[in-house]
């Protein structure tokens, strides 16, 4: 039995062949983290425990930590689809349960013209109701990743949203009422609440059976996923830029700068110097004005790194690199 069908929850169960592919493959890229380990576990063991069964869960914290990742890793170790819905502000309750909409036939949209709607002769039109992406992963049971539902403004679909959230909980559509599938495992993403965004809706907070807190991963585990994604190897060049994007994080923060710099930073930075970039001079394409391009802003964050004396450490490690370039290509 391989690490994957450990956790796998419903083993009896058949998938279509559609639902298969929905299913995520982990990449080679993909490094298990303790959170992926710790929810797995929890999940897995109480599953078959009734009123304690594991299936909400909320991933909270900072941007590119990795809880969209996590969430589609879950979908591969439970061995459940994997979809999504990303929520926005003025979202209402036909973006939750779906709507109910004309059927038109291909053949009659191609003789229509502009205006041949409302003439057309008496010729009855057809409703259907298209349900809602969270009520195909409700009902059929997938782990639906839940984006951001912090952002929602309007209470009576967090109500909907909340109620449907109950382990035996239901959603009411126009055309019938549906129960929660066994399977359905709703995973809330949502970057932790600083100043001027709203909170996650109270209710809604305590609707969920597990927490992880994600931050920006250690130092260690930030440079394994570089080094995993972008096949630079360069540990010391590494480290340095880890300990730059850690600061101008935290120094974005700490002067209320919106921007950030995490993960996917990192990357995009990473790889720059990998293909040969000047390591000081990708810092402003990859890091720096992707935080802010404010001229005082962007002083304040150089002023951060000189003092933490990482301005120098990267030229030093810039030349070190040069001469090891020089030293391999003759
Ligand atoms: N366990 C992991 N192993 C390797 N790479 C990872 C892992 N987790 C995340 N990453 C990488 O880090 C980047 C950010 O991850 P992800 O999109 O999951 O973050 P997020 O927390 O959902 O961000 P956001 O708050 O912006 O939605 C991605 O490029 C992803 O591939
Ligand atoms: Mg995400």
């Amino acid at each position: 039995m391989t690490e994957n069908e450990n956790y796998h929850l419903s083993p009896e169960r058949q998938l279509t062949d559609a639902e298969k592919k929905l299913v995520w493959k982990k990449s080679p890229t993909h490094k298990v983290s303790e959170e992926e380990q710790r929810i797995s576990k929890e999940v897995k063991r109480n599953w078959h425990r009734g009123e304690m069964k594991i299936a909400n869960l909320l991933l909270e914290g900072d941007a590119g930590s990795g809880k969209t990742q996590l969430a589609k890793a879950l979908s591969a170790n439970f061995g459940l689809p994997y979809t999504k819905v990303t929520c926005f502000a003025d979202m209402d309750k036909s973006d939750i349960i779906g709507a109910i909409l004309p059927v038109i036939s291909s053949e009659r949209l191609e003789k229509m013209e502009p205006a041949a709607a409302e003439n057309n002769d008496g010729e009855a039109i057809e409703y259907r109701f298209y349900p809602s992406e969270i009520v195909r992963a409700y009902q059929n049971g997938y782990l639906l990743e839940i984006q951001e539902p912090n952002v929602i403004r309007d209470a009576a679909v967090l109500m909907a949203l909340n109620s449907a959230l109950e382990l035996d909980g239901s959603i009411n559509l126009p055309t019938e009422i549906i129960r929660r599938h066994p399977d359905f495992i709703a995973v809330i993403t949502t970057n932790r609440s600083y100043a001027g965004t709203r909170p996650l809706n109270e209710a809604l907070r305590d609707r969920v059976q597990h927490t992880e807190k994600m931050d920006l991963p250690t130092k260690e585990i930030m440079i394994e996923r570089v080094m995993a994604k972008t096949g630079f190897q360069d540990g010391m060049m590494l480290g340095i830029l880890a300990d730059m994007i850690v600061v101008l994080d935290r120094t974005a923060r700490a002067n209320a700068i919106k921007g950030v710099a995490g993960m996917r930073s990192f990357f995009y930075w990473a790889d720059a110097i990998a293909g040969g970039a000047s390591a000081k001079e990708s810092l402003y394409h990859k890091v720096i004005y992707k935080i802010t391009t404010d001229s005082e802003e962007i002083k304040l964050l150089e002023e951060a790194l000189k003092n933490h004396g990482l301005l120098a450490s990267l030229e030093e490690a810039e030349i070190e690199q040069k001469k090891n370039e020089n030293l391999t290509t003759p």
